[in-house]
């Protein structure tokens, strides 16, 4: 929200009081003087007047997970482990999955409180390659490239996926890096070969790689460095 905006929705502020208080300097966002009415604030933000704290600001947090097999990308399940009962963190229902993995599907899954931070890293139009390592049932054929980089149809969401990059590792392994995340994205591309996929693991999104020392299961906070590539 912008900063005029957030001051004015304040009982204490009218919109000429908002203007005079901005044109004074006297209001401050993370410490810093703000005269720009278009200044934006967000539930992050400690916001200031005159050193008095408006809004405190609360803490971004961000977490890098080793997804193991076996445990749901949901916040909540009635049958199924989730990948928040495998935090040890408190206010866990502010926090969300940025992009989520199948079922059996292990990897690289990460989870923060910060939306705009979680839209740049999954939406197609920011073009963030998610890189996951395949293992099928059938041999990847020398055809499979050029199809994916040319892009398959989706019916059911009526488009054309963006060109993925194949690189054939082995007859029955390969490393797939795609843009967009559409539902069991990976094994409806394989799919369109009838070649299943049995093992999906997700190695980076973007410039955020797993980090491997963390064994299935563990989890830790992203570095200031990792959350600023975004
Ligand atoms: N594509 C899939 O099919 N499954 C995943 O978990 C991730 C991408």
């Amino acid at each position: 929200m912008r900063i005029d905006r957030f001051l004015s929705n304040l009982p204490r502020f009218n919109r000429q009081q908002v203007r005079l208080l901005l044109a004074e300097r006297r209001i401050s966002v993370d410490g810093q003087p703000v005269t720009d009415p278009r200044q934006d604030v967000r539930e992050f933000s400690r916001v200031e007047c005159d050193g008095q704290i408006l809004q405190a600001g609360k803490p971004a947090r961000y977490f890098m997970l080793h997804k193991p097999q076996g445990c749901v990308s949901a916040t909540v399940d009635p049958q199924h482990p989730t990948v928040l009962d495998l935090l040890d963190e408190p206010d866990k229902s502010d926090l969300h999955i940025a992009g989520r993995l199948d079922f059996n599907t292990t990897g690289l899954m990460l989870i923060t409180n910060d939306g705009q931070w979680s839209r740049r890293l999954t939406q197609p139009h920011t073009k963030l390659p998610k890189v996951y390592y395949v293992e099928t049932e059938q041999e990847i054929g020398p055809e499979y490239a050029a199809t994916f980089r040319a892009g398959l149809y989706f019916a059911f969401e009526d488009l054309t996926t963006q060109p993925a990059d194949l690189q054939v590792l082995g007859p029955k392994s390969a490393r797939l890096s795609i843009i967009e995340g559409r539902y069991h994205q990976v094994k409806r591309m394989f799919g369109h070969f009838d070649n299943k996929v049995i093992r999906l693991h997700r190695e980076c999104m973007g410039p955020l790689v797993l980090d491997e020392r963390l064994a299935p299961g563990q989890y830790r906070p992203l570095s200031d460095a990792e959350i600023c590539q975004i």
